[in-house]
């Protein structure tokens, strides 16, 4: 095999470690390239699921004696400690490797220390290849190890005149079949998907994540989460239908804001004590509106349809703006077809202070 730069092996580290994503949380996505002393790939990984070996032992798996002398390419710095696998920095020192070449420095502070180490152990560390690409690719994960509480994408469907449903309340469907299997792949991306119990009570929405022809589920589930201050949830709620884990966080668990409801802050700090890292708000307006006049909507992914209603309720409710000047700037970072539908992907700008 041809020999490769490191600035390549990074690239295909990151496309490695996109194929864990959704299935790794609490731990983030991870890729690696093993290059051996003249430059050749003799190993690829990545992080399939949490508890499963780390990337850099896959790949130093593969590579077997050719490790020695060469360069591990990783898209986050090797773990220090050990979890429920051990450290790969003592995995990357027993292997001989001369040099590993870091794109992300780890946040958490349960596991950083590895690049310390592999210097201290005579090895090469460089920090900083392709950092934006694997940031990008590792960004729910990274944002809720440094800050907290999970990475929200709030999703919605909507007419071209921005509404989710016509006057008389029907709103299946607004959006085509295309664009609401597109949505199934979102729920297989995080850790959770939310829903106000407004949502629930009108609609009866599964949310899980299947596959809309035959019915069939993923076979990883996000938890279901009904953001319900009283306890409104029917027993019979499909949500409630065994066919994932299911919370309804309630007022009285979790605590109350000043209006008497869920408190945001304290559900998303719950959730990520309880291992999410990436969630999806899947409504409905109320809700929606809630999270971002609290600035804690991280990115927004709207599906709109080419239809017109003129009538009915919108996408959104009040998000604490009263006035223009006040509006929530977004930055659209992509606009992507999906069957007759489009898909905006946009980020909140965050607000000066
Ligand atoms: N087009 C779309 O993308 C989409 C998506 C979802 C829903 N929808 C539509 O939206 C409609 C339902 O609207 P909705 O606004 O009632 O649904 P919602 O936003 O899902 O639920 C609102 C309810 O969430 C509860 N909640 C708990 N804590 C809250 C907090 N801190 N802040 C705000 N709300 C909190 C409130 O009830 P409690 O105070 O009793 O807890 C509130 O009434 C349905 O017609 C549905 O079809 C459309």
């Amino acid at each position: 095999m041809a020999s490769v730069s490191v600035d390549e092996a990074m690239r295909r580290a990151v496309a490695l470690a996109a194929r864990g994503l959704g299935a790794t949380s609490p731990n983030p996505v991870v890729g690696c390239v093993l290059l051996d002393a003249d430059g050749e790939v003799v190993g690829e990984g990545f992080h399939a699921y949490a508890g499963g070996p780390h990337a850099e032992i896959v790949a130093l798996a593969q590579a077997g004696k050719r490790a020695r002398g060469g360069t591990a390419v990783v898209t986050l710095e090797p773990c220090d400690h050990t979890g429920r696998t051990g450290p790969c920095s003592h995995a990357l020192i027993a292997a001989g490797v001369s040099r590993v070449v870091v794109a992300v420095p780890d946040p958490n502070p349960v596991a950083s220390g590895g690049a310390a180490t592999l210097r201290a152990a005579g090895i090469e560390v460089t920090l900083g290849v392709r950092t934006e690409e694997a940031e990008a690719g590792n960004i729910a994960w990274l944002t809720s190890m440094r800050r907290g509480w999970p990475y929200l994408i709030w999703k919605y469907a909507a007419t071209l005149d921005g509404r989710s449903a016509a006057a008389d309340g029907t709103s299946m469907w607004i959006t085509s079949e295309a664009a609401r299997t597109d949505v199934h792949a979102l729920r297989g991306t995080v850790d959770a998907v939310l829903a106000g119990v407004g949502t629930v009570l009108a609609d009866d929405p599964r949310l899980t994540a299947r596959n809309l022809r035959d019915g069939t589920l993923a076979i990883r589930q996000p938890l279901r989460v009904v953001v319900d201050s009283s306890g409104r949830t029917p027993a019979d709620a499909r949500v409630r239908d065994g066919a994932a884990r299911t919370w309804v966080a309630t007022a009285a668990e979790v605590g109350a804001g000043p209006d008497g409801r869920v408190d945001l802050t304290a559900l998303l700090a719950e959730l990520h004590h309880r291992g999410v890292r990436a969630a999806l708000l899947e409504g409905g307006p109320t809700l929606a509106g809630a999270f971002l006049a609290a600035g804690l909507v991280d990115r927004i992914v709207g599906y709109v349809a080419p239809k017109l209603l003129g009538a009915g309720p919108t996408a959104l409710r009040d998000a604490g703006v009263t006035t223009i000047a006040d509006a929530i700037e977004l930055e659209i970072t992509d606009v992507t077809p999906v069957g007759p539908d489009l898909r905006i992907t946009a980020l909140p700008r965050k607000r000066e202070a």
